[in-house]
């Protein structure tokens, strides 16, 4: 399991989540169990307000060895930015969709290529791993279905070209469904076994955690979520958030998957968010609590209460 929320989700916020409190929130999330965090952003702090801290917060937060600490980096930029903060991942950002590549990065996909390829002897010569997402790789909302062939072309160049070590597969806008991502998923591994692999769902149409299902059964065994649910690109209309991460680990735990993660650690994070960002969140495990959380019934009242607040 790889959480997203600080970047995924905070951009997607209008509330400027304070700095000390993103990095109580990471150094929270490192206890929960979780293999990678994606900590911030180092884009434009222009493009987005809500990431404009994130020297200070890659600088703060405590690291623990067995966690990779990655940052998003859209630009040469942003990479100098985050090897210079020591990010232990460069999360390099294009798109499968020249849309939606245009619409977040201002440049043709072929241009954005071009330019990331500096970004990947920069972090070559620093030493520091590479991953590169592709978003829209499951559909476009401006452009509609994205030809596999397009994703597993970008996908090679990424690998043989740039230096990747990782690629994620986003569903941006939440257009995947179950078969489809079946497919894909079985042709990245067939052809690149090596690769580390990661599917990046929105629940945008309540088919993530189906998708999530879909992708293990295919060979899958690493996904992005983020806590509470939250998130969203900023720059691709009508996109929510992510899959949620107690939820999914919730459902993973029942099916007999170790995901690593300590479940209560994760709840307890998630039930701070609303504070943090003034509005509830997509959660359901956060608010309904855990399958066998049971409720008592009041004698006085007859109303019923879940027996972990039924003092
Ligand atoms: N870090 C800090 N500042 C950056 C930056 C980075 N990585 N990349 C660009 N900037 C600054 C530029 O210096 C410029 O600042 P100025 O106006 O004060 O001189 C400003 O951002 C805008 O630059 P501009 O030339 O208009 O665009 P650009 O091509 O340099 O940057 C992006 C384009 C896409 C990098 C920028 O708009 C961005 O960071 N967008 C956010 C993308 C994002 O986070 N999407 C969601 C996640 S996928
Ligand atoms: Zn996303």
């Amino acid at each position: 399991m790889q959480e997203v929320g600080t970047r995924d989700g905070f951009q997607a916020e209008c509330t400027f989540v304070p700095t000390a409190d993103k990095i109580a929130l990471i150094d929270a999330l490192s206890r929960t169990g979780v293999a990678k965090i994606e900590t911030t952003a180092f884009v434009s702090p222009r493009a987005v307000p809500a990431l404009r801290d994130a020297e200070v917060v890659l600088r703060e937060i405590e690291r623990h060895p067995s966690i990779v600490y990655s940052a998003l980096v859209p630009n040469v930029r942003g990479a100098e930015r985050a090897i210079e903060a020591r990010a232990d991942e460069l999360n390099l950002v294009m798109s499968a969709s020249e849309s939606h590549n245009f619409s977040n990065l201002r440049m043709a996909c072929a241009e954005s290529f071009h330019a990331l390829l500096e970004v990947g002897r920069l972090a070559r010569d620093a030493g520091t791993t590479v991953n590169v997402s592709l978003s829209c790789a499951f559909g476009c909302p401006m452009e509609g279905d994205v030809a596999e062939q397009i994703v597993l072309d970008w996908t090679r160049r990424s690998i043989e070209e740039l230096g990747a070590t990782g690629i994620t597969l986003c569903d941006t806008t939440g257009m995947a469904y179950p078969p489809q991502v079946a497919a894909l998923t079985h042709a990245f591994i067939v052809r690149w076994p090596d690769i580390e692999l990661t599917l990046h769902f929105h629940n945008t149409r309540g088919m993530g955690l189906a998708n999530v299902l879909a992708a293990i059964e295919a060979g899958a065994t690493r996904f992005d979520a983020s806590l509470g649910g939250i998130g969203g690109c900023p720059y691709a209309p009508g996109a929510t958030g992510n899959v949620c991460s107690e939820d999914i680990v919730h459902a993973l735990d029942l099916m007999g998957y170790d995901t690593g993660v300590d479940l209560d650690a994760l709840l307890a994070a998630s039930r701070w968010l609303p504070d943090l960002l003034g509005h509830e969140t997509p959660s359901q495990v956060a608010k309904a609590g855990r399958r066998l959380d049971l409720h008592g019934r009041s004698a006085t009242t007859g109303r019923f209460a879940r027996a972990d607040t039924a003092a």
